[in-house]
């Protein structure tokens, strides 16, 4: 079911998409295999993996009913990070990235504005409370992680980022807070009526970290 879900709506994006579109797609360690691999077989070319460092709520338990028998035993380690698949639409036959940037405005990553290239390990942080305090969804992700996803996915800056599982509209507001063109989709009339009122103030939230550096990594 999930699987034939993930084939489905790859061949329906790639419908959407223009040849070297990125599609950055959240996910978890337990799903991101059969996740990654049906978007695979629906048409999309796997690119990697975008590890967004946070701690989850997930793993670091001791075997369920058995604590006391296993104390030095956890069953799944302790979720400390979020993996984001990095797909795209495959670059036409005997085109180079280079010809694609022409042609199509696509096909590479945007360099940060310092100049460094986009990492693909970004360290991260929970979804801040004054975040929450606009936008009360139960998925909300940061401003400030999902503003470097938005600003990469356009490597000219030109075109649009599509949101088709908006939720309140924060990759919107990410996009719009840093002035590049973004849709979205929202199943659900509450969470889209409620990304009216959220877009507009989560966009207009300064941060500490601007994108001309994304936070210092150890190495
Ligand atoms: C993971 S949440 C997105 C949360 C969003 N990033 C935010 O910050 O609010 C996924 C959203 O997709 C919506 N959704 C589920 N199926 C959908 C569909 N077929 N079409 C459009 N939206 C859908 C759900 O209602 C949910 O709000």
């Amino acid at each position: 079911m999930l699987k034939a879900f993930f084939v489905e709506w790859a061949r329906l994006v790639t419908r959407a998409l223009r040849p070297g579109g990125h599609v950055f797609i959240a996910s978890n360690a337990y799903l991101s295999q059969t996740i990654f691999s049906s978007l695979v077989e629906g048409g999309l070319e796997f690119r990697g993996e975008i590890i967004r460092v946070v701690h989850t709520l997930r793993g670091g338990d001791r075997p369920k009913n058995a604590e006391k028998d296993f104390p030095d035993v956890s069953s799944l380690p302790r979720g400390c990070y979020e993996p984001w698949g990095l797909l795209r639409k495959p670059i036409p036959p005997g085109m180079k990235v280079s010809d694609c940037l022409r042609v199509f405005e696509t096909g590479g990553l945007r360099r940060l504005p310092n100049g460094k290239p986009f990492n693909d390990v970004i360290l991260s942080e929970r979804t801040p409370r004054r975040e929450r305090a606009i936008a009360d969804h139960p998925s909300l992700k940061p401003q400030s992680f999902l503003r470097q996803l938005v600003y990469a996915a356009l490597p000219l800056g030109e075109g649009i980022i599509a949101d088709p599982f908006m939720g309140s509209g924060s990759t919107i507001a990410a996009a719009e807070a840093i002035n590049v063109r973004a849709v979205g989709i929202e199943l659900h009339a509450n969470y889209y009526e409620m990304s009216r009122v959220v877009i507009p103030q989560l966009a207009g939230l300064k941060l500490k970290n601007d994108l001309s550096q994304q936070l210092p990594l150890p190495w």
